[in-house]
């Protein structure tokens, strides 16, 4: 369907009041507004959704709201009930305004031409596809980059990614994933940017401009999906897809903020969550879909799914079938249908018996309709599918150039005794030990779209073209300790029996200088469905651990997962930890580059990793509770008598091979009163050899408030480069905003009083100070 431009300006020119009430009917309609819309609704768009409405029957845009996946792949449950052809017959005739899971620009122009030459209003359909860390080149996986702390490395990698999404046909990736996450036995902790939800709301932001770009209607920006809406991070005991019960205020103050940083960075549309928070399933959720983000966010884009969540509101026992689930949903603001089969054909029927008004029907197909206008569909459906592109555009040498950048500068250096690292690449014999290291598949991640198995540079083959003669680096695997490696594999099978390799990695061990020895977690290890009870080192990994270590005192380990794992006798029994995470394409290389000082590591941890899986779920930003340690060693405080409180290693913490000092904490007033910006500054100096650079890290504490606030909370950071011996003065400015928090008014409002401030090198070390808020 295309209205000439020229029919529209003149409608719009000779209805300019008409068009004006058309748009404030509409804000009207988008219940209860009370901020400024992000994005200006475009009045020429409107009108030509209003002008396709008016022509759309019941059936039509019932089909607008439903998405179903390809045949061809699945990121869900296979799709019961609808053969292939049944699918195409279903495109042809209008019901399908959405599908996912169908790549490559010749799938995506076929399947589009079904329905654009055969549907009778040829309404282009949308195509979604999981591009979490990349398309074909992968990036560090989204926990990983966060280790960063440079939500511009971010941006950078979604641009990148979104750029060889649209060449492959897809418009609409479903990332970032923002919610935050607490809980390492949760296999999606490695899609999240970690605990923090000031950090976190960075990279929700920097991810949605990257995939979005600066204009939407280019052929190389997609459509972000932000998710899981929400507080999915939350699933008691981290197993995948169970309850959540949180508070207002936890969802206000900490689930919530990186949602709201995605959608006032425009993001187009969001993704309903799978859990029920105290009751209300998030898809069947009023408060989360029309009070907060259609109503006190001003959202303007749509609200998908996640897939056959509007089915499952049955099994959450919330409705008694689908049309009753198919009822609940659209009522709560949920505008499209994944895989649910609920809303075809439901809908028609609600709104025919008068069970749900036409308006909120309406509502929701303007929202897809409006989505479809601004990726510019509507001029030219197939200009995403466009086979050149794919061919040129994807899994370039720029594109892996981005990708190397990105992974070495998302490892976090955990423990460097006696400067062990970095390695020299000659006059040192190197043994490189473990699976993992020859592994070429691993660090590609789990949630990994088109990128080709298989093809990852691994760490032997990054170490061997860093050093200088082949002959200073040897490799031994040592033990197979997974079997099973696939998606799909509902229990992972970890070897605890067959010790082959052991003994010949340990006798490599005792005649090596140094030892660098891979640990960690295989990439389907992690992801969704893979929740765990225990996060320490599967198979036989301690225990080669420990044979090497008694060999040899010069280990370092480099550790390959997606979670925080319980590493305790690793961090008091070996040299050098590096943390390297699932770092994408080009791990090998990046992790070379640090091993050999070619880069000196700066990425700090964006979430705590804790001494057992006891602690969990453990975060720096905790509430004091009325019995914290009063630091006597008595009995009644909140503790446990088995382990110290304390995470092994903090939130915010990294190496360097250069160290830094922090003087001269300085405020411009003790006092400021509300409406005034506090200027804090702070000297930072490398004091090492070497140049380096440090995520200078700054923290508050709200000390009363009329509810409990979290022992410190980060409010801003800065990375800075610094040359060895060099010092730099690096400022911050704090507003009433960074000190608000929602309270028990149900505002978000900063409070007067007293709060405590640090500036520092992560969460626990840091130079303090104070102030007061009148
Ligand atoms: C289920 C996952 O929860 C969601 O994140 C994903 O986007 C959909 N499946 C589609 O694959």
């Amino acid at each position: 369907m295309t209205i000439s431009k020229q029919k529209i300006n003149k409608f719009y020119n000779m209805n300019k009041t008409f068009v004006l009430l058309i748009l404030a009917g509409l804000s009207v309609f988008s219940f209860k507004p009370e901020n400024e819309p992000k994005r200006q609704l475009d009045p020429a768009i409107e009108v030509k959704i209003t002008d396709l409405l008016s022509k759309m029957t019941l059936d039509e845009k019932m089909g607008q709201l439903n998405q179903y996946t390809s045949h061809w792949e699945m990121t869900g449950p296979a799709p019961k009930g609808t053969s292939e052809q049944q699918l195409l017959e279903k495109i042809k005739s209008g019901l399908v305004g959405s599908m996912l899971n169908v790549t490559g620009a010749d799938a995506t122009r076929k399947t589009q031409k079904l329905a654009v030459e055969n549907s009778r209003l040829k309404i282009p359909m949308i195509f979604g596809y999981d591009v979490i860390h990349g398309y074909q080149t992968m990036f560090p996986i989204p926990l990983a980059e966060a280790s960063s702390w440079e939500p511009e490395l971010a941006r950078k990698s979604a641009r990148v990614a979104a750029i060889e999404t649209a060449a492959s046909g897809i418009q609409w990736t479903f990332a970032p994933m923002v919610d935050i996450a607490r809980d390492a036995r949760w296999g999606r902790f490695m899609e999240s940017s970690g605990e923090d939800p000031y950090l976190g709301s960075q990279f929700a932001a920097a991810r949605v401009r990257g995939f979005q770009g600066d204009d939407l209607s280019a052929s190389n920006t997609i459509a972000a999906c932000v998710k899981h809406f929400a507080a999915y991070g939350f699933i008691e005991a981290g197993r995948e897809y169970n309850t959540v019960d949180i508070s207002e205020s936890t969802l206000r103050n900490v689930v919530l903020p990186p949602f709201k940083a995605a959608a006032d960075a425009g993001a187009l549309t969001f993704m309903n969550a799978f859990n029920e928070i105290g009751g209300t399933p998030s898809t069947a959720n009023t408060h989360l879909l029309r009070d907060i983000l259609k109503g006190e966010w001003n959202f303007d884009g749509f609200v998908v799914s996640d897939w056959n969540s509007i089915g499952e509101l049955l099994i959450h026992g919330v409705a008694a079938d689908k049309k009753e689930a198919a009822e609940l949903a659209i009522k709560a603001g949920s505008d499209m249908d994944m895989e649910g089969n609920c809303y075809v054909p439901n809908l028609k029927t609600l709104v025919e018996e008068g069970t749900v008004d036409v308006k909120v029907l309406d509502d929701a197909v303007r929202r897809v309709l409006r989505v479809k206008f601004l990726l510019g569909l509507f001029d030219d459906p197939y200009k995403y599918s466009d086979e050149n592109k794919e061919k040129t555009l994807i899994l370039t040498k720029e594109n892996l150039q981005a990708a190397r950048e990105a992974a070495k500068r998302s490892i976090v250096l955990l423990k460097n005794e006696n400067q062990l690292l970095p390695l020299k690449k000659d006059g040192q014999k190197i043994v490189l030990i473990g699976e993992l290291a020859a592994d070429k598949d691993v660090p590609l991640g789990s949630w990994r779209a088109k990128a080709i198995t298989g093809s990852a540079v691994s760490l032997l083959e990054g170490m061997k073209s860093a050093v200088a003669k082949p002959a200073n680096l040897t490799y031994e695997k040592g033990p197979v300790y997974v079997s099973c490696k696939s998606l799909f594999t509902v229990q992972l099978d970890f070897n605890t029996t067959d010790r082959t390799g052991i003994d010949e990695a340990v006798a490599a061990a005792k005649k090596a200088d140094v030892v660098v020895l891979t640990l960690g977690e295989n990439c389907f290890q992690t992801g969704e469905g893979r929740s765990q009870t225990d996060i320490k080192l599967k198979g036989l990994q301690q225990e080669l651990l420990e044979a090497v270590c008694a060999v040899n005192k010069n280990v370092v380990v480099v550790l390959m997962n997606g979670r925080p794992l319980d590493i305790s006798w690793m961090a008091n029994n070996v040299s050098s930890i590096v943390e390297a995470w699932h770092l994408g394409s080009e791990a090998g290389n990046a992790i070379a580059d640090v091993l050999f000082g070619d880069y000196n590591p700066a990425g700090k941890l964006p979430a705590s990793f804790p001494r057992s899986v006891g602690q969990v779920p453990i975060y720096y930003n905790h509430k004091n509770t009325g019995r914290p340690s009063d630091g006597e060693g008595n009995v009644f405080w909140s503790h446990y008598t088995d382990s110290p409180n304390d995470a092994l290693f903090p939130f915010g913490y990294g190496l360097s091979y250069t160290t830094f000092a922090y003087s001269d904490l300085k405020i411009s007033s003790e006092t400021i009163a509300k409406g005034e910006k506090l200027e804090v500054s702070v000297t930072v100096k490398n004091t090492g050899k070497v140049a380096g650079e440090e995520v200078v890290q700054l923290y508050i504490r709200d000390l009363v408030g009329s509810i409990s606030r979290p022992v410190k909370e980060l409010k801003g950071f800065e990375k800075i480069a610094l040359k060895s011996g060099e010092s730099k003065l690096v400022r911050f400015t704090l507003g009433e905003n960074d000190l608000a928090f929602w309270g028990l008014d149900h505002k978000f409002k900063a409070e007067p009083g007293d709060f405590k401030l640090w500036v520092g090198t992560n969460s626990v070390e840091g130079l303090e100070t104070s102030f007061k808020l009148k």
